[in-house]
C-alpha cells in the first residue's frame, strides 16, 4: 500500500485546470451509449470510477474509442434498446455512481446483469435505488433484500411511479429518471433539497420528454435520444482541495479555469465566503453547464455552520472543509450530513481520526461534527481509509503545519484525481 509523505508549511500559487467532472463524465458515457449516433467528448475524466462506467458499457456491446491520456472519447451509441447482455458479471470497482445510476438503465433492459464491486462498494447501501426500481417493475436481488452488491438485476416492463427523493441523492434521482425513459406512464420525482441536476440537463439536451410540473420533475417514455458533442467542464470537487488550501493559507494565490459552476455544486464557494475567504467567480458559459473561473487569495479563515439544506451542494467537499474548519479561528458545526457515513468510507470518522492525530479538536456527531478551530496542527501519520477524498484532504492539511504528514494507502486518489500529487508538487511554493 503506497504511502506518501507531504511536508509543510507551504503555500499554493499558480493556476489549475481541474480534471473533467466525475459526475458529468459518468453521465457522458451513459447518454452517449444510449443515444443514436456518434457522441464525442473532450476532457473526459480518465479516473478509475469513470473507466468502470466506460468498461461496463463496452461489456454491453457499445463500441467506445478512447486513447489513454487524450481525454477524448467517441461513443458509437446503440440507442435506448440496443444494449446486449454482457458475457459475465460487471465489476464496478469503487464506483457508487456507476452502480446506482446504471441500475436505472438496466431496469429497462430485457436481460439479466450481475453488478459487483470492491469491498467498500459492496458495503454501501443500495436499497435507496433497488426499492423504487422494484416498485417500477424491475426484478432485483442482492444481500439483505437488495441492499448490498453483488446485485442481480433483470429489467423488463416498467411503470411510472411518484417518488420523493428524501435523501436528496442525485444518484437515486438519476437512476429513476433513466428508468422513467422505459416506463409506461409518467415518472415523477420531487425533492425538498435540490441535488445536482446534471442528468436533467443531459436529458433536456438529448431531447427527452422531461418537464417540470410544480414541485415535480416529470419524465416520460422515450423512443430515442440525440447524441452529444461536448467538452466536459472541470470538476469543482477535485479543484476543491486546492481552492480550500489556497483560501486558508495566507500568501496563497490560485486561479482555477474551465471549472463547472453549476449552482447545485457550488456550496463550497458560499461556505468559504462565510468563513471570510477571498474568493471570486466569473461565469464564462451558461449552457449546457455553467462554466467559469474561480480566483482565490489566502487569508486566515473563521469558523462557520453548515446545515442539512446546504449538504447536497457540497457533499463531496465536506472532508476538505473539515480541514479548513480545524485551522480556522473559532468553532464550526456540520449537521444533517449523515450521508457522509456511507460514502467510500465513513468520512466523519476518517476525518475525525486523521485530523485529531495531527492535533485538531474534532468531535464526531451522528450526523456531522463540532470542530473547535484555531489549533496549531502538527505532523503525524494518517491513513486514507481507502477513500480518495480523505487522502487528498490530509495532503492539503499537511501544507498548513510545520512538519511531515505520512499518508498511508494513497493509491485510491486514482478513483477521481489520478494527477493530484503531481498537481500538488506543481502548485506548492
Ligand atoms: C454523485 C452524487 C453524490 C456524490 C457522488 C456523485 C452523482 O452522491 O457524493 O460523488 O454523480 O450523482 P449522492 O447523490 O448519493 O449524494
Amino acid at each position: 500500500m503506497a504511502s506518501i509523505t507531504v511536508t509543510g508549511p507551504a503555500r499554493i500559487q499558480g493556476s489549475l485546470i481541474p480534471p473533467g467532472d466525475k459526475s458529468i463524465s459518468h453521465r457522458a458515457v451513459m447518454f452517449g451509449a444510449l443515444s443514436e449516433g456518434e457522441s464525442s467528448y473532450s476532457h473526459f475524466l480518465e479516473a478509475e470510477d469513470c473507466l468502470s462506467t466506460l468498461n461496463a458499457f463496452r461489456a454491453m456491446g457499445v463500441p467506445i474509442d478512447y486513447q489513454k491520456g487524450s481525454g477524448k472519447i467517441t461513443i458509437h451509441g446503440v440507442g435506448l434498446r440496443g444494449l446486449k447482455a454482457p458475457a459475465g458479471e460487471i465489476d464496478l470497482g469503487n464506483s457508487g455512481t456507476s452502480m446506482r445510476v446504471m441500475m436505472g438503465i438496466l431496469a429497462g433492459q430485457k436481460f439479466e446483469v450481475v453488478l459487483t464491486g470492491d469491498p467498500s462498494l459492496s458495503s454501501r447501501p443500495m436499497r435507496r435505488v433497488t426499492d423504487p426500481l422494484k416498485k417500477m417493475g424491475a426484478q432485483i436481488k442482492g444481500k439483505d433484500n437488495g441492499n448490498f452488491a453483488p446485485i442481480t438485476i433483470r429489467g423488463g416492463k416498467l411503470k411510472g411511479i411518484e417518488f420523493d427523493n428524501r435523501l436528496a441523492s442525485a444518484q437515486v434521482k438519476s437512476a429513476i429518471l433513466f428508468a422513467g425513459l422505459y416506463a409506461d406512464g409518467p415518472t415523477k420525482i420531487r425533492e425538498s433539497i435540490f441535488s445536482r441536476d446534471h442528468t436533467e440537463r443531459f436529458l433536456q439536451a438529448a431531447g427527452a420528454p422531461l418537464k417540470r410540473e410544480g414541485d415535480w420533475i416529470v419524465i416520460e417514455k422515450a423512443e430515442r435520444l440525440k447524441p452529444f458533442q461536448a467538452q466536459i467542464p472541470g470538476d469543482i470537487s477535485a479543484a476543491a482541495f486546492f481552492i480550500v488550501g489556497a483560501a486558508m493559507i495566507p500568501g496563497s494565490s490560485l486561479v482555477v479555469e474551465k471549472v463547472c459552476l453549476n449552482p447545485t455544486r457550488t456550496g463550497l464557494i458560499r461556505v468559504l465566503e462565510r468563513m471570510g475567504a477571498s474568493i471570486q467567480t466569473q461565469i464564462t458559459q451558461r449552457e449546457p453547464e455553467p462554466l467559469g473561473v474561480i480566483r482565490v487569495e489566502g487569508r486566515k479563515l473563521k469558523g462557520t455552520r453548515i446545515a442539512k439544506n446546504e449538504i447536497p451542494s457540497l457533499i463531496d467537499e465536506l472532508p476538505i472543509l473539515m480541514t479548513a474548519m480545524a485551522v480556522a479561528e473559532g468553532e464550526s458545526l456540520i449537521s444533517g450530513a449523515e450521508e457522509l457515513r456511507v460514502k467510500e468510507t465513513d468520512r466523519i470518522h476518517s476525518m475525525a481520526v486523521n485530523l485529531n492525530a495531527l492535533g485538531a479538536d474534532l468531535q464526531e456527531l451522528p450526523d456531522g461534527c463540532i470542530i473547535r478551530g484555531g489549533v496549531k496542527l502538527h505532523g503525524g501519520k494518517v491513513t486514507s481509509f481507502g477513500d480518495h477524498r480523505t487522502a487528498m484532504s490530509m495532503a492539503i492539511a499537511a501544507l498548513t503545519l510545520e512538519g511531515e504528514v505520512v499518508i498511508e494507502d494513497t493509491a485510491c486518489v486514482a478513483t477521481s484525481f489520478p494527477s493530484f500529487f503531481e498537481e500538488l508538487s506543481r502548485l506548492r511554493r
